[in-house]
């Protein structure tokens, strides 16, 4: 059996890490082999290399160097070189993870070579279809053969779509990979030291979706309440993705942070879960960090109207409140009072919404019962048709 994971940017290696563990657990038995195909979607140190050293991922079979551009450019040219890889490899099947353009060309160009596609992380909706995500995740589940639900509502949004049938519910990749790090996270990472934090003496904020960066007006009314935050309330610590500290420079050039607004650069997974860990509140509009947050107790607001993870909101970890200030203070202040100690403890909640610990063996039975399926699907069918020449 030969698999091929496509991965390209910071949150799909964090979700490859416990399937590699899974896979090298199973490798002699099943006598598997496993290729890495990396887009270079992100290709800083601290973006991507960073993460396969702490996460001991191997060095990727293929890195296909795409880099930056428009939407169209950037898959287009991901497109033809995995449609390369894929001629040349001939896998069993191809595993894409979550939403992002490397997503969207993995499933996209295996589906047109007729090469089975399994989608980690399937059946997540924000129902947005303003955001690039939302299509890239649409497009992904009704191309792919197998879909890995990681949470009843996905799975329950598969079968609003028909995709029922090929669906199975897994749990999640992410819980899994948190559980693994959060241990060594404490022991391996000196964030709180080199940044002079005590823990539950500060917030942690990250922006980088297309949504909150594109709109200058927007991007600004959300740096000018982090800032009155910072200053009244709350000292803030800012991981910057290059795509934010790009429009800052672009279309914010007169906004300056307040000193007690930090903006750093961008952080390895260990440093950043022990951030997280240790963080009073978190102010995010990524959809990994609102489910770390969940899985580690801290309390979350979320910088979007909506969010393809609606668990962590039902499960009382996490508010929405796009870029509007009001809500942004009033969310602060209540998680302030709900939590005063800076800690909360979502673990029911959790396990109800995202599974046990063990997602990444489920996909990948998941993914050995479905081509041992089409294996004899495929044998039967080629035994009939030789039957069928006899018979002539
Ligand atoms: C992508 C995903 C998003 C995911 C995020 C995680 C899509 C449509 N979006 O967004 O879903 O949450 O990754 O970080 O796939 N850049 C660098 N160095 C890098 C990578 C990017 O400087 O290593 C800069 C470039 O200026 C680039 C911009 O960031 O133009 C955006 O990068 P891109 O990978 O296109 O999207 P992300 O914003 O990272």
């Amino acid at each position: 059996m030969k698999l091929i994971s496509i991965v390209g940017a910071r949150p799909q290696f964090v979700k490859l890490a416990p399937l590699i563990r899974a896979i090298e657990a199973r490798k002699e038995v099943a006598g598997l082999e496993h290729l890495i195909v990396h887009t270079g979607q992100h290709y800083d140190v601290g973006l991507s290399d960073i993460f396969f050293q702490e996460l001991e991922i191997p060095n990727p079979d293929f890195n296909l160097g795409i880099g930056s551009g428009l939407h169209g450019v950037q898959t287009g040219l991901m497109l033809n070189k995995i449609e390369q890889v894929l001629i040349e490899v001939v896998p069993n099947m191809v595993v894409v993870f979550g939403d992002t353009n490397s997503t969207l060309a993995g499933a996209l160009a295996a589906s047109k070579l007729h090469i089975a596609v399994a989608h980690v992380e399937a059946g997540l909706r924000s129902f947005n279809r303003s955001m690039p995500e939302e299509i890239n995740r649409i497009v992904a589940d009704h191309v792919s053969d197998l879909l890995l639900a990681p949470t009843v509502t996905a799975k329950e949004n598969l079968e609003q779509e028909r995709l029922g049938n090929r669906s199975v519910l897994t749990g999640d990749i992410m819980y899994e990979a948190v559980l693994l790090s959060r241990r060594i996270a404490r022991s391996a990472s000196s964030v709180l030291d080199r940044l002079m934090l005590s823990p539950g003496a500060y917030g942690l904020v990250t922006v980088h979706r297309a949504e909150n960066t594109e709109d200058p007006a927007r991007l600004a009314s959300i740096l000018n309440a982090l800032n009155e935050l910072a200053s009244s309330d709350l000292p803030l610590i800012f991981p910057l993705h290059p795509r934010t500290a790009d429009r800052i420079s672009k279309c914010c050039s007169d906004w300056t942070a307040h000193a007690r607004l930090r903006l750093i650069e961008p952080l390895g997974y260990f440093d950043m879960l022990q951030l997280l860990d240790n963080a009073r509140v978190t102010l995010t509009d990524s959809g990994g960090l609102q489910k770390e947050a969940f899985f580690v107790g801290c309390p979350c607001v979320t910088l979007r109207e909506k969010t393809e993870w609606n668990e962590t909101v039902e499960g009382g970890g996490n508010m929405l409140v796009g870029a509007d200030r009001e809500k942004l203070f009033y969310s602060v202040e209540r998680w302030k009072r709900q939590y005063p100690a800076g800690r909360a403890n979502f673990s029911r909640s959790v396990r109800q919404y995202f599974g046990n610990k063990s997602a990444a063996t489920a996909i990948l039975k998941a993914i050995s019962d479905f081509l041992q399926k089409s294996n004899s699907a495929s044998s039967t069918t080629h035994d009939e048709g030789v039957c069928g020449d006899a018979d002539n």
